[in-house]
């Protein structure tokens, strides 16, 4: 496909990561992302199809995308996961090739990894927010500490690096359990991140006052490790910082007491088809009815360029979590896409 012109939004952000998510659907039930039961899943016939993934991919490859990262929901629950790598990792932007990054629960890994990095899978975001069972099973309302443990072993195991473990840090959860899951991540050779919990939960209970802050996270790090700061972030959402000297390190994701928004180069699908230019934006821009026109290759991928312009041209500066006036997306996280 004929390269196009970068995706800059009216205040100078070039657009060079799209997240794509595969599904709704989770083998879990976090309580801070889906609701115990009673969720709306989206209707399966608006999911997007491999061959429909891959035609908004190639028009975003050429308009200078170079990182697609799979979410979810779970990722490893679309039967296609692995022809979803393969035909994705093909593309190639203006730059060369992209990079496909993921981001899953870990359950179900060992299964899939091979066939993952044999279809050209790059990088992998493993979850884990405790290595307590009990408090795993209640947080995640399912007892599968085991399965992910062993997804994680696997990952550790793979040619796949950098290597990132996610934790959303709780106050009542496991805030506890900072500095060893530093240590296991560091056990494993890959990198724990910590973000702090953002407002996007079915059942709206986030408060200012019960989130966990940076500045807390790191207070609970200091205690255990000299921690160094490493220039150099970029467009990335973590900060970053040597854990005595290094060569570990330790990543903070602060999107409310810190918002990295004046460098987010992220854009977002979500499984039904609705391209959106923030986390927390409340206007979504539908290509299933492009998708769906039957129109003819070339007249398809100008509608999907000027989809994908409209929605860069309309990002807000940033997402204000802070502020009073902030209105929760009415999706949550699971249907958004991490
Ligand atoms: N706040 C912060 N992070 C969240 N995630 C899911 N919901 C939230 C939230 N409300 C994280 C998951 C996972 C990634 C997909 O997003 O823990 O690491
Ligand atoms: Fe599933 Fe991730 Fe949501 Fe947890 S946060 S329910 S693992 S999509």
């Amino acid at each position: 496909m004929r390269s196009s012109p970068p995706l800059v939004d009216t205040h100078g952000r070039v657009h060079r990561d799209l997240r794509i998510s595969l599904t709704d659907r989770c083998s879990l039930r976090c309580t801070y992302c889906m609701p115990e039961q009673g969720n709306e899943w989206l209707a399966r016939t608006s999911i997007l199809s491999l061959d429909e993934i891959e035609r908004v991919a190639a028009v975003a490859a050429a308009a200078g995308i170079t990182t697609f990262r799979l979410t979810g929901g779970e990722p490893l629950l679309r039967s296609d996961i692995v022809e979803v790598v393969r035909r994705l990792a093909r593309l190639e932007g203006p730059d060369g090739p992209v990079q496909i990054a993921m981001t899953t629960n870990g359950i179900r890994l060992p299964e899939f990894l091979p066939g993952l990095v044999a279809a050209g899978l790059s990088r992998l975001n493993i979850s884990i927010d405790t290595l307590d069972r009990e408090r795993f099973r209640e947080l995640t309302r399912r007892d599968r500490l085991g399965d992910v443990l062993e997804g994680i072993a696997a990952a550790a195991a793979s040619p796949l690096r950098p290597l990132k473990l996610n934790a959303v840090a709780m106050r009542d959860v496991n805030v506890c359990e900072l500095v060893d899951l530093v240590a296991f991540a560091v056990g494993h050779g890959a990198q724990m991140r910590f973000i702090e919990q953002m407002p996007l939960d079915a059942g709206h209970t986030w408060s200012r006052e019960r989130m966990v802050t940076r500045e807390e996270i790191l207070d609970a790090l200091s205690a255990r490790w000299e921690l160094t700061p490493v220039p150099g972030r970029g467009g990335a959402p973590a900060e970053t910082w040597l854990l005595d000297g290094g060569p570990h390190s330790v990543g903070v994701i602060a999107s409310v007491t810190a918002p990295f928004c004046g460098t987010c180069d992220r854009l977002r699908l979500t499984a039904d088809g609705q391209l959106r230019n923030c986390l927390f934006s409340t206007t979504e821009f539908d290509l299933l009815p492009i998708l769906r026109a039957g129109h003819a290759p070339g007249v398809e991928e100008q509608h999907l360029d000027a989809m994908l312009r409209g929605c860069i041209i309309r990002k807000l500066p940033g997402h204000a979590i802070d502020d009073p006036s902030f209105l929760q997306p009415a999706r949550g996280m699971n249907a958004i896409g991490g």
